[in-house]
């Protein structure tokens, strides 16, 4: 017994990390996860009967914010859309650094969009993001919240999710890098079509299983927030998590169908909160998506249980989780006080300096381009 006892005492005063180790190795159970206590075990389990609960839909997007993203394909889709309350739709940004036009951050914020953190080099090699270590994922996350935070003038506080380049997720260590960088949620973690996952706390050991380039946390991290990705079925049946991935091809009648059956999927079953995963290359590469994303809308819009929400507003339904008739599009009274001003920034590349011009909402320019380790550009 003594030992024992010992070693719990001992936890105590580690870090918060080897301390819940411990608390991980029971299973999550209704008596020890209690929702009061900010704790939800992963499961498909949700509120019921699901023709009282809303079915929420989060559009997310993590490429750079630039203004022709903007003009030319996220202002016509999103904006001016509202939900069945009669407010102005939501969704969330994971914004990564490298050509982000800080101005259009802070325009979206403005509008009621939510504002998180993708990296500042969003860095193209998988085995980066596979091998990280927990400080060089905190330069990475923190870098960036302070980057948006300070260039788009957005408070540090209104940043409060990720979602890895790539979907990486490198086990403990980007849990405990989020950690440490203030993140509450992660929304990197594909669920399998036929496994709906609620969102969840990272509290006990996830039952998601994990996609095989990644690796999944093992220790226990109270109160982190994942928001699941559940999959589509795609091209040849195959599992994908973005609507690029999936690869459909056809008309837009035949695109707009299987967009509506991959929710009907799921609104069917449980009304797990719904991730979209949207990318320009989508919209750049595939015939009729656009107009077939259009219909999709047009259509969702017509059913008074479905809600287009921000990433933490589903964290605040599976709080409280409220029926149709309670629900309510959280409104933001947001202004854009930005002066917009393009900055001549380089950045050193070794052996040569590579010229940005970064819009930024900050009366001073950086001396050069914010970067990992330096996300002031001092
Ligand atoms: C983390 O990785 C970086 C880059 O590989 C390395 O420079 C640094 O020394 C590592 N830090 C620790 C604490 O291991
Ligand atoms: C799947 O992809 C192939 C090759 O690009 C394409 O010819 C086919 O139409 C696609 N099938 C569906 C159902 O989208
Ligand atoms: C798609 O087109 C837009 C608008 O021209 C462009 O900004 C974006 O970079 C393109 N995306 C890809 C992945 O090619
Ligand atoms: C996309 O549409 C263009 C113009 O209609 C056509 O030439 C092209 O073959 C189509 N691409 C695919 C993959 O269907
Ligand atoms: C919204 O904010 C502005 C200034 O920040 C304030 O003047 C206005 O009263 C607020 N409106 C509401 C409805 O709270
Ligand atoms: C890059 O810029 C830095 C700072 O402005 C300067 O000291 C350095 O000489 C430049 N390097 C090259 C290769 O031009």
């Amino acid at each position: 017994m003594k030992p024992i006892l010992l070693l719990f005492f001992c936890a105590g005063v580690l870090s918060f990390d080897n301390l819940k180790s411990l608390a991980n190795t029971e299973p999550c159970t209704d008596a020890n996860c209690k929702i009061e206590d900010g704790c939800r075990c992963s499961s498909a389990n949700g509120p019921t009967p699901i023709s009282d609960y809303p079915q929420l839909i989060m559009l997310t997007f993590d490429e750079a914010v630039r203004e022709d993203l903007v003009n030319l394909q996220w202002s016509e889709l999103f904006f001016d859309r509202t939900n069945p309350d009669g407010a102005p739709i939501s969704g969330t940004f994971f914004v990564p650094h490298e050509f982000t036009d800080y101005s259009q951050v802070k325009a979206l914020w403005a509008r009621g969009f939510e504002i998180g953190v993708n990296s500042i080099t969003k860095n193209n090699l998988a085995q980066y993001w596979q091998e990280a270590n927990v400080s060089t994922l905190v330069a990475e996350f923190l870098g960036q919240r302070e980057i948006i935070a300070k260039f788009a003038g957005i408070p540090i506080e209104d940043v409060k999710g990720a979602r890895t380049p790539q979907l990486l997720i490198d086990g403990d260590n980007t849990f405990t890098a989020y950690h440490q960088s203030g993140i509450l949620y992660d929304s990197s973690w594909p669920s399998r079509s036929d496994l709906m996952f609620f969102p969840y706390t990272l509290d006990y050991l996830s039952s998601q299983s994990c996609l095989s380039e990644a690796s999944c946390p093992v220790s226990s991290f109270p109160g982190i927030w994942v928001l699941p990705i559940i999959d589509f079925i795609g091209n040849s049946s195959r599992e994908c998590h973005s609507l690029y991935d999936c690869l459909m091809q056809g008309d837009t009648d035949f695109l707009t169908d299987w967009l509506v059956n991959s929710v009907e999927n799921i609104r069917s079953v449980n009304k797990a909160p719904i991730t979209l995963l949207i990318e320009s290359s989508w919209f750049n590469f595939t015939n009729n998506s656009r107009d077939a994303l259009i219909q999709f809308l047009d259509h969702m819009a017509t059913l008074n249980d479905v809600f287009f929400v921000s990433q933490s507003q589903a964290i605040e339904y599976m709080k409280n989780p409220v029926k149709i008739s309670d629900f309510h599009t959280t409104v933001y009274n947001r202004t854009n006080d930005c002066i917009p001003q393009t900055c001549q920034l380089s950045r050193d590349m070794g052996t040569w300096n590579q010229t940005y011009y970064m819009v930024s909402c900050e009366a001073d320019c950086p001396q050069t381009y914010p970067w990992i380790y330096n996300p002031e550009g001092n």
